[in-house]
């Protein structure tokens, strides 16, 4: 079989076979596929989609194509969330924790940044000294002992999502479903996990724009999933603005120590509350809003806290500097009202890009990111202002990016007379 043949098949728009998917997957693994061919049949996949076997088949040669990772010795429930990527998402963060505090085994592999949205690894690593690479053993070590676990995409885990993703990021081929589907489920598939709660995130911030591919992914995921006999649900969410008030990484640590502190009560503390009551309702712990109650009440109590200081230090993190104030750049920038009125509009996919133009993000695959640079938004949706307000401070430590992510941060807002009506950011269940 060559490369070369199968690209020409999917470009052409024909049905791949599982030994054909298997062997781009396999070749990718081993080095034989060199990176051009993979990204011009990721583009292939991008322009004619997959069937919905070819999905699963594309999906189980991700999930084999490395270790699986067995949770020897964890007797309890283990679960996951994740999501499909958004602008300040910093939930995996705030759930972790919550589930470990009640006894459910949260141990999770998390992505890197991807396009304009933000990846939990990145902000991880942000942390001085937090260890983002682990072996499977000392990543199974670390859940045993504190019931969290956080790495990144290890060379022995779904090693194939690790290349693809990578190159998807710099080539325009993100926002595929078959894509998406895959490269989340094929991590999924790896772990061994009994409980998995999808967020997927629709709006202009996220990769699917529409509800209805929103959906459309979400049911393919969950199919993927049902058919590996997990318990598994997935939370339409909206991403029309970022969520939260942080954007970067070092920056989305301080909100997460804020939230798990009880300090702040906003959309990512509702959004986290939603999804972690998921968990626990397909966990066994009770009804949706008994399960709800038990989210404040290990906010309340510090638990969930106290639980992020541990898996962090755990990991080789220290969180002094963050804690002591150091979590953005000296290099700053006031966006101020240039009007009256409400904000209309804060466009997630804008502020992303801004943030990432401030050097919080890649724009190539061997970019090194700026942990200290982000955003912090001053308003959100809904929000009154005044002409001359602040609505949002830029972070970088290089003075030279601020022009342009203050140009793509200004389109990104909307004032107007008139005040909106807000809607929960929870869109829709998929069970
Ligand atoms: N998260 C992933 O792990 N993969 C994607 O393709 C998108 C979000």
């Amino acid at each position: 079989m060559r490369a070369y043949d199968v690209i020409k098949k999917k470009r052409d728009g024909f049905e791949l076979s599982f030994e054909e998917l298997n062997f781009i997957v396999k070749g990718a693994v081993s080095g034989e596929i060199k990176d051009y061919q993979i990204s011009a049949f990721l583009m292939a996949v991008y322009f004619n989609g997959m069937t919905e076997r070819e999905t699963l088949d594309f999906t189980l040669a991700i999930a084999n194509s490395g270790e699986k990772f067995i949770a020897k010795g964890i007797t309890g429930v283990k679960a996951d969330k994740h999501s499909t990527g958004g602008v300040g998402d910093k939930t995996s963060l705030i759930i972790s924790p919550v589930l470990a505090s009640l006894g459910v085994f949260a141990i999770k592999m998390s992505g890197r940044g991807l396009g304009h949205t933000g990846g939990t690894v990145d902000k991880l690593e942000s942390i001085k000294g937090y260890k983002v690479e682990l072996s499977t053993d000392e990543f199974l070590k670390i859940a045993k002992k504190c019931g969290v676990s956080i790495i990144g995409q290890t060379g022995d885990l779904a090693p194939a999502d690790k290349i693809f993703y990578s190159l998807r990021d710099v080539t325009a081929t993100i926002d595929s479903i078959p894509l998406i589907a895959s490269s989340i489920m094929g991590k999924k598939l790896t772990a061994d996990d009994d409980v998995i709660v999808l967020d997927v995130k629709t709006g202009n911030g996220a990769f699917m724009k529409d509800l209805s591919s929103a959906e459309d992914l979400a049911k393919v995921m969950v199919n993927i999933g049902k058919g590996a006999g997990k318990k598994i649900t997935a939370l339409i969410t909206d991403m029309n603005e970022p969520l939260g008030n942080y954007v970067g990484n070092a920056l989305e640590i301080k909100e997460v120590l804020d939230v798990l502190a009880g300090k702040v009560k906003n959309d990512l503390y509702d959004v986290s509350k939603m999804l972690t009551a998921e968990i626990l309702y397909l966990s066994g712990y009770g009804d949706r809003e008994f399960c709800k109650a038990l989210f404040d009440k290990e906010i309340e109590n510090g638990k969930a806290l106290c639980k992020f200081k541990e898996f962090v230090a755990y990991q080789g993190g220290d969180l002094t500097e963050i804690l002591s104030g150091n979590y953005c750049a000296s290099k700053s920038f006031d966006v101020l009202a240039s009007e009256s009125g409400f904000l209309i509009e804060l466009n997630a996919e804008k502020v992303g890009i801004s943030s990432l133009l401030l050097g919080a993000g890649r724009n190539k695959k061997e970019d090194k990111i700026d942990y200290l640079a982000g955003i912090i938004l001053h308003k959100k949706v809904g929000d009154k202002v005044e002409k001359g307000e602040k609505l949002a401070t830029l972070y970088s430590s290089n003075e030279s990016l601020f022009s342009s992510a203050i140009k793509e941060f200004l389109q990104a807002v909307k004032i107007l007379g008139d005040k909106l009506q807000i809607k929960s950011k929870i869109i829709k269940t998929i069970e």
